[in-house]
Parts: structure tokens; sequence; C-alpha cells
């Protein structure tokens, strides 16, 4: 019998890369990839477009009763080769990463009962195995028992100069000093948060890619993955 895809977490901090090797690694090892961030970028938009957030606060009640209605789509697009996000049935993938979205979405995140929501949905997501996910609370929450665990990092200004560069080319008016603000506060918000907080768990890989090119992360990481595989019983 052939033996079930692994597992694959990968958390770590906002703009490390994370996705854009998740997304290789899936496709070198035929894994389906799973972006849990664009999850709650999708419940930030509706919130926003509801008008459920307003000078920082958010209002709980109405969001516990839209928050069912959601429906999360995510579609491979064959031209691009990356999946895209869509929201019950409307094409969301751009608007889920401009600035806007990027500011509100911590706080969403920080909402027990929105995770607790998620993270249910994502565990049904891989219950094949064969996936690689990634996120901040994978490791930790959503799958404490993942076969391999990553979390990766680099500086914040390495991060923002990432980031900067991305909106930039999406044409987004922004300065480096705001992307760089952004980078810190989703960090500081991340890191405290009471609900499942960021933190590398003990077992979990560290990958600081400051100084590292993508190829190279990539052959680490398969290295690891499929040693894993191998020594699975
Ligand atoms: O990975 P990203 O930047 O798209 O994530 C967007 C936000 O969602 C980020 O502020 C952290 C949060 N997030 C989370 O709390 N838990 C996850 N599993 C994924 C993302």
């Amino acid at each position: 019998m052939e033996k079930k895809g692994l597992i694959v977490a990968v958390d770590g901090h906002s703009s490390t890369g994370k996705s854009t090797v998740s997304k290789i690694l899936a496709a070198r090892l035929g894994y389906t990839y799973i972006d849990t961030g664009a999850m709650y970028r999708i419940v930030t938009l509706k919130a926003m477009r509801e008008g459920l957030i307003r000078n920082g606060n958010v209002d709980d009640e109405k969001l516990k009763e839209v928050l069912p209605t959601i429906i999360f789509g995510f579609k491979y697009n064959e031209g691009k080769k990356c999946y895209e996000s869509y929201m019950n049935g409307e094409y969301v993938e751009t608007a889920i990463r401009g600035l806007e979205v990027s500011d509100n979405v911590s706080l969403i995140a920080a909402l027990p009962y929105v995770r607790e929501l998620l993270v249910e949905k994502q565990r049904e997501m891989a219950k094949e195995g064969g996936v690689i996910m990634d996120g901040r609370d994978i490791g930790s929450v959503v799958f404490p028992h993942a076969e391999v665990k990553f979390f990766m990092t680099a500086s914040p200004e390495v991060r923002a100069q990432r980031r900067y560069k991305e909106l930039i080319e999406k044409g987004e008016k922004v300065t480096y000093e705001e992307v760089e603000a952004n980078v810190r506060k989703r960090d500081y918000i991340d890191e405290h948060r009471e609900t499942s907080p960021l933190v590398k768990t003990p077992d979990a890989v560290l990958i600081d890619n400051g100084d590292m090119t993508v190829e190279e992360e990539v052959e680490e990481m398969l290295k690891i993955i499929r040693s894993r595989y191998e020594s699975r019983n």
C-alpha cells in the first residue's frame, strides 16, 4: 500500500516568503498547498466591506453572524501556476493582498471565535495528508503532531524590503517606512495575542532565510521532508 503523504507545517513571521517556498515544495512533492493566511485575510475583507471594523474595534456580534456565511475558495490558476482566493465565488486574490486588509488582518486573526472556525476548516482540508500548510499556528495548534515543522524568519528590515518591492510592483502607493511599520506591528500583534500566539515549537526546524536564495531554502527543506518520509513507519 502506498504511504500517505505527510503533513508539513510552515510557520513563521510575516513576509518571510513562506508562501513562495510552500508553493514550490507542494509542486515538487505533488502535495496540496494551503495558505491559511489567505483565510484570515478573506474574513478581514468581509468584515471591512460590512463595516464591522471601526477605529480598531470589531463588531463581534455581527461578525459572528456573518462568519458562517463565508465560503472560502481556492482555485488553481493554470496560467499563473498558483492558487488564487475566492470569497463566495468572487475573485478576491488582489483585494486580500492590499495594504488595507494587511493593516486590519491581525485584529481579526486575534479573535478566538474566528480562529476556532478556521482551524476546524484547516484540519478538514488536510485530512487526506500530502499537504503543505503555511501560517502562524500550524505546528503549534492546528497540527501539533505534524510530521515535519518549519519555522521561518528573517530580520524585519529584510522582510519589509521584500514586501515593499512586491507592493510597488503591484502598483500600490506606499513608502518603505509604512511597510516596515506594518511588518513590525504585525510581528508584535502575532507574537503577543492571547489566542495561539506565533511561537516556534521546540520540534520545528528554524530557517533564517535572510542570506539564502529560494532555491537553497527549498533544497534544504526538501531534504528534511524526504528523510522524514523515508523514516516514517
Ligand atoms: O501569512 P499572511 O501574512 O497572509 O497572514 C495574514 C495574517 O493572518 C497575519 O497577520 C497573521 C495571521 N495568521 C494567523 O494568525 N494564523 C495563521 N495560521 C495564518 C495567518
